[in-house]
């Protein structure tokens, strides 16, 4: 245990280590040190050449980074097309007829689209937009459902300049009429509905609630996709197929400044408005490029890679569409839950497809080690090779039952840390270089500065504290739209000189970081700042725990108390004994500073749209009521507040 006054104190030593697999390091695109060496010797000309190597340019750059802290310029006067990048050029190359995505709607249909059909439906879809009058520089927002329809909107406006703003289909009207408005987007694009555990999602009558609000909207264009009526406003509102049926199928690229901006994507706050993240073009396609082709070691032409998020987080845009179509990946999208029909449909999309990379969060493995091991085990995942985990914090258990249940002990686990406004993963290991070990995302990736410092900004050189950025990355946010101040005051004021990501982090001995959570999470006990995310991965740790989350709650004697929100597996019982039990192990794993006060076991922990713990939410509940010295034992009235808090809070809440 480190001294008393540290920032967040470093509790748990998880001593399980990985080495790369004979076979994968042998086949693996980097297995030596070289590219962390060409960084450390010169991190600009490291991106430049990245940038020169892996994008195509209309023209050169006179500079690589201009930094004027906060602001930076990438690739200065250089000009590019993204869509030219992920399409055009490959088919060029004679890869037209190369699979871009394995498309599988919920309810079972299925597309195969290649690099020239692709490209075909892009260059018809820009076509459309000009004809609607957006023009290079005019904003589009898009409401969708994981439709082939959404890629295809995205890169078409990458190919006119036209930045896009989505929001993610699960938003609410009010969610998406703010974005609109904050963007004064022009055009809408969005579908009649999408498909949810069999049901349908209503998106057309949240968007004509939302454009209600929305003066700056000329044109709504909606995707037929489950059928069902929806009213067309006369005028404003347009059918995607009737569009797309008259629209040419040549729309020559836009030449784009390497510092144009490509999109916007709201980050949201509980209380705070949402922030409109500034994306642009050359930077954040040289370093999405970068990690796409090296964190998940692809080889393009034999591998099938299947990232399970939404492309309406930042993990889809950036590792579903401009990373991988970039790289001339082939990738499998998924429109529905992984409980629909049944609770094996991923790892029947695996067998089907051979999916060889999967990448995705631990709230889904978590979720999928509480529906148990025998689902996985009925299908043959054996095409796996890698596997990668972003989102939050993966538990050491939750690690382990990945790399043995899906991955088949034989796959790599790669554990990505990084943010909407990094728009690129930032550390990580490297499957043919780095040595794993489960629950730490290990090191920065060549050419990132990151470290972790104290409460006065020092470097910590062993323990918890801060993690921070040291310099400018390529795809880093150029900003908040609108709001150069609050871009300044959110990351840049706290440590100067360096960007503060919110997180805490913690460095072992051998130098590798271990993330700790949000800061504003943690937790103080007599004077200890506890992160939640070990006292969490101890309870995981526990044969009979599924998934768990702690927060503090006032307490008269140690000013805060760990109350621990405790979901088990199937199989298991809860019981005051279970309680008991769990309390225990926790001081036995962390020290007894950590032994939870209060264990309420509950089937459900309320959760973010893009699966995120809601800690705050129970931090009010455990807050707001006194619980007691001991086990709450599935308090009917304690998880009936936190689900109904949960679903009637704001759905713009993350
Ligand atoms: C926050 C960013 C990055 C795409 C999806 C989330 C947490 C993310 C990890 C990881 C520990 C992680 C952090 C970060 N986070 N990846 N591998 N280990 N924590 O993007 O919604 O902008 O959230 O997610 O707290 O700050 P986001």
């Amino acid at each position: 245990m480190s001294d008393h006054s540290a920032a967040i104190e470093d509790f748990l030593l998880e001593r399980r280590t990985f080495p790369p697999p004979r076979a994968f390091r042998d086949a693996a695109a980097v297995s030596d040190r070289s590219l962390y060496e060409a960084a450390d010797a010169d991190w600009e000309g490291f991106w430049a050449a990245q940038a020169r190597e892996l994008v195509d340019w209309y023209e050169p750059w006179t500079s690589v980074c201009e930094w004027d802290l906060p602001f930076a310029t990438w690739f200065a006067g250089a000009k590019l097309n993204v869509s030219y990048n992920c399409l055009d050029r490959h088919v060029e190359a004679g890869q037209g007829d190369r699979v871009a995505f394995f498309w599988e709607g919920e309810p079972g249909d299925r597309r195969v689209i290649t690099y020239s059909d692709l490209l075909d439906e892009v260059c018809r879809f820009a076509n459309v937009l000009k004809g609607l009058g957006v023009e290079r520089g005019d904003r589009v927002a898009i409401y969708m459902p994981m439709i082939p329809e959404l890629p295809v909107a995205m890169l078409a406006c990458a190919r006119i300049g036209a930045p896009h703003s989505i929001v993610f289909g699960g938003f609410s009207s009010e969610a998406l009429a703010g974005r609109i408005q904050d963007a004064r987007a022009e055009v809408l694009v969005t579908a009649d509905g999408g498909w949810r555990r069999g049901t349908i999602s209503g998106l057309k009558p949240n968007a004509d609630a939302a454009c209600a609000e929305c003066p700056t909207i000329r044109h709504v264009v909606v995707v037929r996709r489950t059928g069902q009526e929806v009213a067309m406003v006369d005028g404003r509102d347009l059918w995607w197929h009737d569009l797309m049926g008259g629209a040419a199928t040549e729309c020559a690229p836009e030449r784009m400044d390497s510092e144009d901006l490509l999109y916007l994507l709201y980050t949201s706050g509980t209380t705070a408005k949402p922030k409109g993240i500034m994306h642009t073009t050359g930077g954040y396609l040289t370093q999405i490029a970068f990690t796409h082709k090296y964190v998940f070691d692809l080889k393009a032409e034999s591998d099938v890679y299947w990232c399970a998020a939404d492309i309406g987080w930042v993990t889809g845009h950036s590792y579903i569409v401009y990373g991988p179509l970039a790289n001339g990946a082939t990738g499998v999208m998924y429109e529905g839950t992984p409980d629909f029909p049944d609770r094996d449909r991923w790892w029947e999309i695996i067998e089907r497809y051979r999916v060889s990379i999967l990448y995705t969060a631990p709230t889904a493995i978590r979720t999928f080690m509480k529906w148990g091991s025998e689902l996985p085990a009925k299908h043959d995942l054996s095409s796996l090779r890698l596997l990668g985990s972003v989102g939050e914090p993966i538990n050491p258990e939750a690690w382990v039952w990945y790399h043995e249940n899906i991955g088949g002990g034989r796959c790599p686990v790669v554990d990505t840390w990084w943010q909407t406004e990094t728009g690129s993963i930032l550390i990580s290991p490297l499957p043919g270089v780095t040595t794993l070990k489960p629950g730490s995302a290990t090191f920065p990736l060549p050419g990132v500065g990151a470290e972790v410092v104290d409460d006065h900004g020092n470097r910590v050189e062993k323990g918890g504290g801060y993690l921070c950025l040291t310099r400018p990355w390529p795809a880093m946010l150029r900003g908040i739209y609108g709001d150069p101040e609050r871009y300044r005051q959110t990351y840049w004021s706290r440590f100067e000189g360096r960007y503060f990501a919110g997180d805490g982090a913690k460095v072992d001995d051998d130098g590798y970081l271990w993330l700790l959570g949000r800061v504003d999470d943690v937790m103080n006990v007599s004077g200890h700042r506890i992160s939640t995310t070990e006292v969490e991965s101890a309870l995981v740790d526990h044969p009979a725990v599924a998934e768990a989350a702690v927060v503090g709650a006032q307490d008269p004697t140690t000013g805060q108390a760990i109350v621990a929100y405790v979901t088990l597996k199937a199989s298991e019982v809860a019981s005051e004994e279970r309680g008991e039990e769990l309390r225990t192990h926790v001081a036995s794993v962390i020290g007894p500073i950590a032994r939870p006060r209060t264990v309420i076991f509950t089937d459900e922990l309320p959760k973010t749209r893009s699966g995120k713990i809601m800690r705050r939410l129970l931090a009010d509940v455990a807050n707001g009521r006194s619980l007691g010295d001991t086990t709450t034992l599935a308090d009917p009235s304690v998880v009936e507040e936190i689900r109904s808090r949960a679903s009637g809070g704001s759905a713009d809440e993350e």
